[in-house]
């Protein structure tokens, strides 16, 4: 049984990658065998072999890490800072991370509550793995980043979703339906504020009502907070940290990432209870053994002196907005809000159901690659989610290409 889709065990017209078939003799563990395809991924790997596109399908902006932060890690590398260093990172920038929560959030959070990880991605996993035992359920307010979902499959987790609506392009969530979703089986709640792809951010009151639920159930959240200072109205997103307590059952994944444009850098964090510092130790230290060295320099410049980058980015990206309404005005069958936060536009076209026939049909036929909705969550398999965190020429003709190929 080869890699099926995790939403209705069947994916038609998927994006087929090379090496989808192994052999029996090198048959591997069976969750692995038969994890979920990434639609996304199926989505870029066919597009490469489509000659001429521009691609809007990443998560990630085009600018380079600005040369402040680049600076840093260069002189530390030439320093020699190239050696294994402390499993959870460097006292240095744990403590950097924890200025700048005081500066930025107003809370007091100490060291020993924050993991430096390689990645994101990397805090993520630490925590899920922390958690999770075989058959536990996960629910996921959906549509939410793909990866997040990997995780608790490859950590042999359920997946229970619990979709947020939308109307006109604007999402909401009905929090009676996660407290529905919630059963005797059910280890944690993972959620992404603001949402990568819906750019939907949970109010503060939520975060309080979840949080009260959770601890009435003994259940775990996971935030992951990774745009948590990509708004266009404020200069952060609530945040759990502001209604938890310090040994609250809470994971808030955190990432250098977008902030500062250092998707390569693979940095990012875990704030969690103190008193789970020394199991993601042991974790971390199997896992990753430590982050990345010289890097970590950057991370503190970024920390210490980033403020005015995030700044120039959203000026950059919300006039990026501005191109895209202009757009999705031309072409009256897309039903889009404004974004108000991330970097992502996610929308539906009327009269096109499958955004796997649709991606492909843009990828053929218009030049552009952009994401299926599917690869967020069953809710989602009517969308397309769109990065504009590109220059404005990019942005115009990738907009030219879709409203190509959509009709005005
Ligand atoms: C919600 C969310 N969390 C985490 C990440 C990954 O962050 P990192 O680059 O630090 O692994 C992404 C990347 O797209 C994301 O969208």
């Amino acid at each position: 049984m080869k890699n099926k889709s995790p939403f209705d065990g069947s994916f038609p017209g998927a994006l087929q990658g090379p090496g989808d078939e192994t052999p029996s003799y090198l048959k591997l563990r069976g969750v692995i065998e038969n994890l979920s395809r990434n639609p996304g991924a199926d989505t870029v790997h066919y597009a490469r072999t489509r000659g001429d596109q521009i691609s809007l399908a990443q998560g990630e902006g085009d600018t380079p890490t600005p040369a402040f932060i680049a600076d840093a890690a260069v002189k530390a590398l030439s320093e020699g800072k190239t050696c294994y260093g402390p499993v959870l990172g460097s006292d240095d920038l744990r403590q950097e991370i924890s200025s700048y929560y005081a500066r930025i959030y107003g809370h007091q959070i100490p060291t020993n509550r924050i993991f430096v990880t390689a990645s994101g991605t990397m805090a993520m996993h630490l925590a899920i793995t922390a958690l999770l035992e075989e058959d536990d359920e996960v629910v996921a307010i959906t549509p939410i980043w793909r990866n997040l979902l990997g995780a608790v499959e490859i950590a042999r987790g359920r997946i229970r979703e619990v979709p947020l609506d939308e109307e006109n392009g604007l999402w909401s969530l009905d929090l009676d339906r996660v407290f529905a979703a919630v059963n005797s089986r059910t280890k944690l709640i993972l959620l992404t504020s603001p949402s990568n792809p819906s750019g939907w951010v949970m109010p503060e009151s939520q975060m309080q009502a979840l949080l009260d639920f959770a601890r009435m159930r003994g259940l775990w959240i996971i935030s992951d907070e990774v745009y948590g200072r990509l708004l266009y109205d404020r200069v952060r997103a609530p945040s759990f940290l502001d209604v938890a307590q310090p040994e609250d059952r809470l994971f808030i994944i955190n990432s250098f990432s977008k902030n500062w444009a250092m998707t390569g850098w693979r940095l990012g964090w875990l704030t969690g209870p103190a008193a789970a510092e020394g199991a993601i130790r042991d974790i971390a230290l199997y896992n990753m053994m430590c982050p990345p060295a010289f890097p970590q320099y950057g991370a503190i410049a970024a920390l210490r002196h980033g403020e005015p980058f995030i700044r120039e980015q959203l000026e950059m990206w919300q006039k990026n907005i501005d191109i895209l309404m202009e757009y999705y005005a031309r072409c009256p069958r897309i039903v889009a809000a404004r974004p108000r936060a991330t970097f992502y536009s996610l929308f539906r076209v009327e009269g096109e159901p499958d955004c796997l026939a649709l991606t492909r049909r843009l990828i053929d036929e218009g030049g552009l690659t952009l994401a299926p909705g599917c690869s967020f969550g069953k809710v989602t398999t009517g969308y397309i989610r769109l990065c504009f965190a590109v220059s404005e020429s990019r942005l115009r003709q990738a907009m030219e290409r879709l409203v190509g190929v959509l009709g005005q």
